[in-house]
């Protein structure tokens, strides 16, 4: 039933004429969508008006208890009654339909419940035939312009700086971004996830010059943990190189010239070194590149425990080493007299161009700068993916972004500029309880062991036969809820005191709740056939709480569609917390229903439950793993 001519044979079993077709109506992947063109059509045939307007008059509700769907009259603009006239007069004339229980009026509206019975025997199969697939929207990634073809989308995220500290800024951009990633790829465009990585730059210059003192092949051999011997080599050259930049600021504040101690000592060495690299000196590179695999390797690596696999390992050396790129953006700067040169800087002066963000350098000391290399990337990505939009999930760095925008723009290149965005997200406030945690490897081994730590301590709550491997995963699905929430809420760091208890909005109440219903699915029993889901009796969910829940999973589709608009994490987090708040009231009333014994409508009962477990367990599913979560049965 995933085609249409599909849908339409199992509506006709359930007694219904064929689904009317509105234009803004997606049947296939909103069963929402099927009540509303029913609905449009019955009430089409009562008012004198455009078909599309009389489908757009008529809203999801958004609060529960006000009905599932809403006629709002005043969007019909009729001449003559006022809607609140036309409402009663209205309400007179709607005969009983199959899926809707009586209307009623409330001010311009009239408000439309499903038919209790209605909901089961549509929504089972639907997510059925969907499974993993519901929520999802494949025909959002289709630009149907020349023919069809599928949508490209690169996305950039996590983006660390090499050797350097692994920040929460970074850590929030890995999980938000792989958020967005997952997101496109459920609607349908191909997606390629990109780190560009800062492994180019004057830090470098810095960790080569530490490597020439203190490295060497025969240390490197020795260590068990590679990047973790460069990350540390490095922390130790910006510790050498400390007094040198504290003393390089007195003399900036002190009004002497400062420009000239960069010429000197720990400063002159890194220069020097970077110079080697960007000047692609045989030695220099080999280096640069076996410190950049070790990262690479190590990344690779870690990230796969937040199952997060990028199709692309760039950075800012790309452009600075073999590309054309740069040489062809400066060209074109200078060519439309944008690029002025200023005490032996290239520059641009933004304010002069008509945006208010300043001047920027783009070339210093002969060297690339951040903003030049990320110019460069812009075109050089899209020489070699050809994207339809390209995303930047990268904390604070707005005005750095609008730059690079702006610059596009400048440069006479709208039709690019208007396919990139930067999604932005501020530095978390607060001291992080996360430890003095540097590399993500580190956090990550920190978030499972105090989340074992947790369950240990209130084993009543906890009870699972694998403590080690469900912490394992519970400690990153908390990890992973906690970033995605802050965008939405609060600021705050990561705080792993919340994990003691499964109260509150995080990833442990999913995970609790998921395996809460795994089990119940154990406990019920009865496994009904895929072909057996039709002609169950699904009287005993047509009251609360059940028929709640019902409703709730119907509006999933709806849900996932409107995070994709905003890229919102919350909208999705906010629903899943519904659908567990749900499903606890479900769960309590079906323990005491079995503790008070056996009913008459017992075995229907049971395989109802069944089906209703499954398609729920199904949502909750999709919705943590969309997140990047991990439901766990256990
Ligand atoms: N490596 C940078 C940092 O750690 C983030 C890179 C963001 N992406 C970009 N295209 N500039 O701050």
């Amino acid at each position: 039933t995933v085609s249409l001519s599909g849908l339409q044979a199992f509506v006709a079993e359930i007694g219904l004429g064929p689904i009317p077709s509105f234009a803004a109506a997606d049947v296939l992947h909103n069963p929402i969508d099927i009540y509303h063109s029913y609905l449009a059509e019955v009430f089409r045939a009562l008012v004198e008006c455009d078909p599309d307007l009389v489908y757009n008059s008529i809203q999801p509700a958004n609060t529960v208890g006000n009905g599932d769907l809403n006629i709002v009259l005043p969007r019909l603009k009729l001449p003559g009654t006022t809607p609140k006239e036309l409402a009663s007069e209205l309400l007179k004339k709607f005969q009983p339909h199959p899926l809707f229980a009586l209307p009623f009026k409330d001010g311009v509206h009239i408000r439309f419940f499903f038919s209790p019975k209605s909901i089961p025997r549509l929504l089972f199969p639907y997510i059925n035939d969907r499974k993993e697939k519901y929520g999802m929207d494949a025909s959002l990634g289709m630009q149907n312009d020349q023919g069809s073809r599928q949508k490209k989308v690169l996305i950039e995220f996590s983006s660390p700086n090499i050797a350097s500290e692994f920040t929460e800024a970074h850590l929030r951009s890995t999980i938000l971004g792989a958020f967005v990633a997952n997101m496109y790829e459920a609607m349908g465009w191909e997606v390629t996830r990109i780190n560009y990585l800062g492994d180019w730059g004057k830090h470098l210059g810095l960790l080569g010059v530490g490597w020439q003192k203190y490295g060497s092949e025969k240390i490197l051999d020795n260590q068990a943990d590679l990047f973790r011997y460069i990350h540390d080599l490095y922390a130790k050259m910006e510790e050498e190189l400390q007094p040198e930049q504290d003393a390089r600021k007195r003399a900036r504040e002190d009004g002497q010239d400062f420009a000239t101690m960069e010429s000197q000592g720990l400063f002159a060495e890194r220069d020097a070194t970077f110079k080697r690299m960007e000047d692609g000196e045989p030695e220099a590179i080999t280096l640069w590149k076996k410190l950049r695999d070790i990262s690479v390797e190590y990344y690779t690596t870690v990230y796969s425990r937040l199952n997060i696999k990028f199709d692309e390992y760039s950075g800012e050396s790309r452009v600075s080493l073999d590309s054309d790129a740069v040489t062809e953006v400066e060209a074109v700067l200078k060519d439309k007299g944008i690029y002025e040169e200023q005490d032996g800087a290239w520059v641009i002066d933004f304010d002069k161009h008509g945006a208010k963000l300043g001047t920027a350098t783009v070339r210093k000391n002969g060297s690339t700068t951040y903003l030049l290399r990320d110019l460069a990337t812009v075109f050089d990505r899209l020489k070699s993916h050809a994207f339809d939009k390209m995303i930047y999930v990268v904390c604070e760095q707005d005005v750095h972004f609008r730059q690079v925008f702006k610059a596009v723009e400048l440069m006479g290149r709208v039709d690019i500029s208007d396919r990139l965005q930067h999604i932005t997200f501020p530095k978390a406030s607060g001291q992080s309880s996360g430890g003095s945690s540097h590399l993500l490897g580190d956090i990550l081994d920190q978030c499972q062991f105090r989340m074992l730590e947790a369950m240990n301590s209130n084993p009543e709550e906890y009870q699972f036969e694998d403590p080690e491997g469900i912490s394992k995963v519970m400690g990153l699905n908390f990890l992973i809820v906690h970033e995605l929430s802050l965008r939405k809420n609060h600021n705050s760091s990561l705080d792993f005191n919340f994990m003691a208890s499964s109260e509150g909005e995080t990833g442990i109440r999913l995970q609790m709740s998921y395996s809460r219903l795994c089990s119940a699915i154990l406990k019920n029993g009865v496994h009904p056939r895929e072909d057996e889901i039709n002609n169950i009796d699904y009287s005993s969910l047509w009251d609360e709480p059940w028929s709640e829940l019902l409703r709730l999973i119907a509006r999933y589709p709806e849900v996932t569609t409107s995070a994709f608009k905003t890229l919102e994490p919350g909208t999705i987090l906010s629903y899943l917390f519904c659908v567990v708040e749900q499903i606890s009231s479900c769960l309590d009333d079906a323990d005491e229903d079995d503790s008070e014994g056996e009913g008459s409508t017992v075995g229907s009962k049971y395989a109802a439950r069944a089906v209703l477990y499954d398609s729920v367990r199904q949502v909750l599913e999709n919705g943590m793993k969309l997140l990047g979560a991990t439901p766990f049965n256990k």
